[in-house]
């Protein structure tokens, strides 16, 4: 069994994060069965509105009494609106990476809100811990989605637990029981999980999504230069065929109207539109984010078949 992570005001019985998905892939209905398994649920915000995440919030909090957290990528420019609905709604944790805000400390001052900030060095993890977080999320190069870092897990958690006196989640191609136990020797208190949970049944992704999920082999997942200006852990398919062959030139048909979601958008395609695809099943046109370790992914489980598995057999933890 895995010691309860304590973060602040919050317990998190079984601490393992469900790690936030955008765009839409992690809603409601897989953070609150997360939570209701004693795990922290977490809603991807980022590509969402302001209204449609109060509401997703709200539908996880009826859904579970347990722990609710929020992911907000500090890259978008909803980046504040979509915090002060996080605030205002109460939930237990904020996440926010692909970027670093010194605002959201402050913003999450006496709100009752934990922040945790989600980072991929030793650098961030420091700064973070002097500006006030409880607890770090460390992000290594196997993770899926937007990376900070190439470097594998087992190369820089001990180096991040070391230099913090806060707990350490780590984050990154955690797939089996003997990945949590090794990350627990290593000196983390808790594990963040993306990729194995984009694949749950409870999972907001598209059948054809999941489906392609169960087909990749560790060769189809590749980095790819996202417009946000960081390197992106995907799944291979026509589109990234396409970004890579046509480099900054590429503007996909799917391509309505800008909606500045970024920041600082390098604009060799849209990032929006793309992931709004994939989650709706055009598992070809559209942005498949996924771990390195997707192909050890052998069938769609329930979250609750999930928990038992990472924490039960002769294996658990
Ligand atoms: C489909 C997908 C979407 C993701 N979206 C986000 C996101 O919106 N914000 C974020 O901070 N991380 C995002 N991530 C990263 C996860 O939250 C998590 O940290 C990561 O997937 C952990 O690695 P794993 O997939 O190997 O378990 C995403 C990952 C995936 C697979």
């Amino acid at each position: 069994m895995l010691p309860p992570l304590k973060i602040g005001t919050k317990e998190i019985a079984i601490p393992i994060i469900q790690g936030g998905m955008a765009v839409k892939i992690s809603t409601a209905p897989l953070a609150a069965e997360v939570a209701n398994q004693g795990g922290v649920g977490v809603i991807g915000a980022s590509g969402m509105g302001e209204e449609e995440l109060r509401q997703e919030i709200r539908e996880a909090k009826s859904l579970s009494n347990g722990l609710i957290g929020v992911n907000i990528m500090v890259a978008i420019t909803q980046f504040k609106n979509l915090l002060r609905v996080a605030f205002e709604e109460k939930v237990d944790f904020v996440l926010a990476g692909a970027g670093f805000s010194r605002d959201l400390f402050l913003m999450a001052k006496d709100t009752g809100v934990e922040v945790l900030p989600i980072v991929s060095s030793v650098k961030a993890a420091q700064i973070s811990e002097k500006m006030g977080a409880k607890a770090v999320v460390l992000e290594s190069g196997e993770a899926g989605g937007h990376l900070g870092t190439d470097k594998p897990l087992f190369f820089i958690l001990s180096q991040v637990v070391k230099a913090l006196k806060i707990p350490v989640i780590a984050a990154g191609g955690i797939l089996h029981p003997e990945d949590i136990k090794k990350a627990f020797r290593e000196g983390a208190q808790g594990v963040q999980i993306g990729t194995f949970f984009a694949a749950s049944a409870e999972s907001n992704s598209h059948q054809n999504w999941k489906d392609y999920y169960l087909q990749a082999k560790p060769e189809d997942v590749v980095l790819i230069e996202s417009p946000a200006g960081l390197p992106g852990r995907a799944i291979r398919n026509t589109l990234i065929e396409k970004v890579i062959s046509k480099g900054k030139r590429y503007k996909p048909k799917i391509v309505k109207t800008c909606q500045k979601c970024l920041k600082n958008c390098k604009r060799n395609f849209c990032i929006l539109d793309a992931l709004i695809l994939a989650q709706r099943g055009d598992v070809e046109n559209g942005l498949i984010f996924s771990g390195k370790r997707v192909g050890e992914i052998k069938e769609i489980l329930t979250v609750k078949e999930i928990f038992k598995k990472l924490l039960s057999g002769p294996e658990g933890c």
